[in-house]
C-alpha cells in the first residue's frame, strides 16, 4: 500500500514537474517563433521559477533592443525623408509647401480608400517625395516662369523617373520600395497620355493615381508669384472635368467628398 502510495506521489511529482518545465518552454518557443515572423512581444516571466524567470529576461531584453532599433530606423527614415523634402523645396521657394501639402491631401484620399495604416504611411511618404526627381532638372528650367519650349519640357518630364532611380540607392532599400511606383507614376493619365511609361487606367499603380488628384488640386488652388492660386470650386470643378481622361473619377469623387466634409467644398458644389 506504501509502495503503490509512494510510487503515485512520485509519479505525480513529475508530472508537476514536466508540466512546470514545459510550460514556459512553450511560452518561450511561441514567443520565439513569433518574433520570426517580425512580432516582438514581451514575455510575462515573473510566474516562473528563477531559472526560467533568468532566461526569459534575457529574451524580452532582446525584445527591448528589437524595440528600440526599430524606433531608431523609423526616426532616421523620417528625418531622411524631412531632409530631401526640405532640399527640394528650399531650391524653388514659391513651391515650398507644396509637397506637404500634396501628402496631407494624398492622405485624405488614402483614408477616405480605407486603407491600413502601413500602407497610409507608405502613401504619405511617397506624397511627401514626388518631386525629388526635380533636384535633378536645372534651375534655369525648373524656376522658369512662363512657357517652356519641348527640350525644356522634356527635362522636366524626366522628374517623375529621376526620383524613383535616386531612391532606388538608399540602403537598405525595404522601407523605400513601396514607394517607388507612386513616385514614378504621379503624372500618368488614366488616358495613356502622361508620362514618363504612357500607362492607362488600371495600370497605373494606386499611389500615382492618388498623388495625382492631390498634386493637380495643390498645383490649382496655391498662389504663384505670377499668379493667384484658384477658387477651390473651380479647381473641385476642373478636376470633375478630368474624371476618367487625366484622374481616376473614383478617386477624384473620393477627394471631392473629403472636401465637402472639411466644409471646404459646399455640397451642391461637390456633386
Ligand atoms: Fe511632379
Amino acid at each position: 500500500m506504501i509502495l503503490l502510495f509512494s510510487t503515485a506521489f512520485s509519479v505525480f511529482l513529475t508530472r508537476l514537474l514536466v508540466d512546470e518545465i514545459n510550460e514556459p518552454v512553450s511560452v518561450l518557443l511561441s514567443h520565439m517563433k513569433r518574433a520570426e515572423n517580425e512580432m516582438y512581444e514581451l514575455i510575462a516571466h515573473n510566474v516562473y521559477t528563477d531559472e526560467f524567470a533568468y532566461l526569459l529576461r534575457g529574451f524580452n531584453h532582446m525584445i527591448d533592443a528589437v524595440h528600440r532599433r526599430d524606433r531608431t530606423n523609423k526616426e532616421l527614415l523620417n528625418s531622411f525623408i524631412t531632409v530631401l523634402t526640405a532640399a527640394l523645396d528650399a531650391r524653388d521657394p514659391y513651391t515650398a509647401g507644396h509637397s506637404l501639402r500634396v501628402a496631407r491631401y494624398a492622405l485624405a484620399i488614402g483614408k477616405q480608400l480605407s486603407l491600413p495604416n502601413e500602407q497610409l504611411d507608405a502613401l504619405y511618404r511617397s506624397a511627401l517625395l514626388h518631386d525629388i526627381g526635380k533636384i535633378g532638372v536645372p534651375d534655369a528650367i525648373l524656376l522658369k516662369e512662363g512657357k517652356l519650349s519641348d527640350d525644356e519640357f522634356a527635362w522636366i518630364k524626366k522628374h517623375p523617373a529621376l526620383g524613383e532611380a535616386i531612391l532606388r540607392e538608399v540602403r537598405p532599400i525595404e522601407p523605400i520600395e513601396p514607394l517607388l511606383a507612386g513616385i514614378r507614376s504621379h503624372h500618368e493619365r488614366m488616358d495613356g497620355k502622361g508620362y514618363p511609361d504612357g500607362l492607362a487606367g488600371d495600370d497605373i499603380p494606386l499611389f500615382g493615381k492618388i498623388i495625382a488628384v492631390a498634386d493637380a488640386f495643390d498645383a490649382m488652388t496655391s498662389d504663384r508669384p505670377y499668379r493667384k492660386g484658384m477658387d477651390i470650386r473651380q479647381a473641385a470643378d476642373i478636376l470633375r472635368k478630368g474624371k476618367g481622361t487625366q484622374w481616376d473619377g473614383e478617386l477624384v469623387d473620393l477627394f471631392l467628398k473629403h472636401l465637402q466634409e472639411e466644409r471646404l467644398l459646399s455640397t451642391s458644389a461637390a456633386s
